[in-house]
């Protein structure tokens, strides 16, 4: 079942042992992530924390308003938070619309039908009052959030988790982005969007036409949507659609008050304001998802006129930093749900993984069922044009019985199999915002690494080693040495 509202997703993780709350007073400035790093580093991801206590910057007292801090953070917490138990059901979900198995006769096709018109089922609904609008704040001030400081050389208090809302300016279509926020003052934040990102892109309109962008930015409602936001969907599909369909209902909006967006109904605090063209102001530093600081730069700045919001809010936060950390379960679940879309186009590739030192982009290990030679070439290529998937800076390319999900039987693979003058290949290419080695910004070289079995036809002539296999039949003879061992 879907949530109706962050509280309900909270009200599931309490019911099922998987939420600590915290009742002792604790800081927004450093101390949240201090708490919060140690738990997510746990084994598993840890627990989702609810600090009901949390003390501003230059106040003495708890403000009122409780931190929600990992509650993406495990595998089964991101999969209930898409209201699934498992997430391999939303991949099986996909395939079966793309690829329906043939309906045998009239009966089969008219059961069939629900699926295929459940993709086109749950577009946002738009409604006439929203609990987000609850209380209405015409004189905003950041300062009365507990926005959080996150590590010590931060240029200050950042939103971690927010859906920034924007229209595109011709055609008018949505785009909803999870972009951090740095706080500059009462009334105004950083708009960290990346330039590759599809705000950043709808912004370059505003830009040659000179008008200023509305912007909203929505702070929980279902976990959904914040998963949305971060999700790599291509431009003109929007995330409340794609919100829709994971949780099986449409994404309740409502219109803003004082700007021409929508915003989900249920949200727990809504900002509303504009970016203007021209202005640009230094962001960052900022502990990021890379583990480092990355860089101050010139971003552009977010005008809050107005602040709606719930009856009692709850604060929804994350923190980033040397992984494993909360983003890196929201990352596997794209991994997962996206797998069939990748599919599509390569059929080719069986599984792939982004391993958790990679955070995303800088390792990707693809399991491919090769049938001609440079295939592994011509998947990676495949790959560097593929979405976001542009930004894999290590590519490495296996044969089919290698498990990807298992990097250090990559590792092995990758140094059995890779002769490196012949099986890599460098090309030049965009490179992840954030990626601090790359010379220039935004742009650089990428490596993909064919460590599949090299064929006469690609010009390894000698013979090629079999794998060191103990056979079955000489496993059945010893299987009793082999569990009388396991249970002593
Ligand atoms: C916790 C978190 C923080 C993120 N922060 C940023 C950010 O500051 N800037 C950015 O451009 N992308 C950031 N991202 C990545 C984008 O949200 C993601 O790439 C998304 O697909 C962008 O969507 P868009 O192309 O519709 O803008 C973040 C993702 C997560 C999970």
């Amino acid at each position: 079942m879907p949530y109706k509202d962050l509280g309900e997703f909270i009200t599931r993780l309490d019911q099922s042992g998987a939420l600590t709350r915290i009742s002792d007073p604790i800081r927004a400035d450093l101390e949240i992530t201090a708490v919060s790093d140690r738990v997510m580093k746990s084994p598993g991801g840890g627990k989702a924390l609810l600090f009901e206590n949390v003390i501003r910057p230059g106040e003495t007292e708890p403000c009122g308003i409780p931190v929600l801090v990992n509650m993406y953070g495990s595998r089964t917490r991101m999969a209930w938070a898409l209201a699934v138990e498992d997430i391999e059901e939303i991949p099986e979900r996909i395939r079966s619309f793309i690829k329906p198995e043939i309906p045998s006769g009239i009966i089969d096709t008219l059961k069939r039908l629900p699926q295929i018109v459940e993709l086109t089922k749950f577009p946002p609904k738009i409604v006439s009052s929203g609990s987000c609008q609850d209380v209405v704040v015409d004189n905003p001030d950041l300062t009365e959030l507990p926005v959080c400081k996150c590590w010590p050389k931060d240029g200050g208090a950042f939103f971690t988790l927010p859906q920034i809302i924007t229209k595109n300016l011709n055609d008018g279509n949505r785009n909803v982005g999870m972009y951090r926020m740095q706080v500059y003052d009462r009334t105004t934040t950083g708009m960290h969007w990346h330039i590759h990102h599809g705000g950043s892109g709808q912004f370059q309109d505003y830009i040659e036409a000179g008008k200023r962008m509305e912007v909203a930015v929505a702070l929980g409602g279902d976990p959904a949507l914040g998963y949305s936001a971060s999700a790599p969907l291509p431009d003109g599909i929007d995330e409340y659609l794609f919100a829709g369909f994971l949780r099986k209902k449409p994404v309740d909006l409502v219109k803003c008050k004082t700007v021409d967006l929508h915003v989900p109904a249920n949200a727990e605090i809504v900002l509303e304001g504009y970016v203007d063209p021209e202005e640009r102001r230094i962001e960052g530093p900022f502990g990021d998802h890379t583990g480092f600081y990355s860089l101050e730069d010139e971003y552009p700045v977010f005008h809050v006129e107005a602040i709606t919001h719930r009856e009692n809010p709850i604060y929804p936060h994350t923190i980033v930093g040397k992984p494993p950390m909360e983003d890196f379960y929201m990352g596997w679940a794209t991994e997962r749900i996206f797998l069939p879309l990748i599919q599509m186009v390569l059929p080719e590739i069986l599984d792939y993984s982004l391993p958790v030192e990679g955070i995303f982009h800088n390792y990707v290990f693809v399991r491919i069922k090769k049938r001609y030679p440079g295939h592994a070439f011509k998947v990676m290529n495949a790959i560097w044009g593929l979405g976001q998937l542009m930004f894999s800076k290590f590519i490495v390319i296996v044969d089919e019985w290698v498990d990807v999900q298992n990097s250090s039987e990559v590792m092995w693979v990758l140094g059995n199999h890779c002769e490196p003058e012949r099986d890599t290949l460098m090309v030049k290419g965009p490179r992840d915002a954030l990626d601090h080695s790359a010379p220039l910004a935004h742009y650089g070289s990428k490596m993909g690494f064919d460590a599949t079995k090299k064929w006469p036809e690609e010009g390894h002539t000698r013979p090629w080693p079999d794998r060191i296999i103990m056979g079955d039949e000489v496993l059945a003879r010893v299987k009793g040495f082999i569990d009388k061992m396991n249970t002593e």
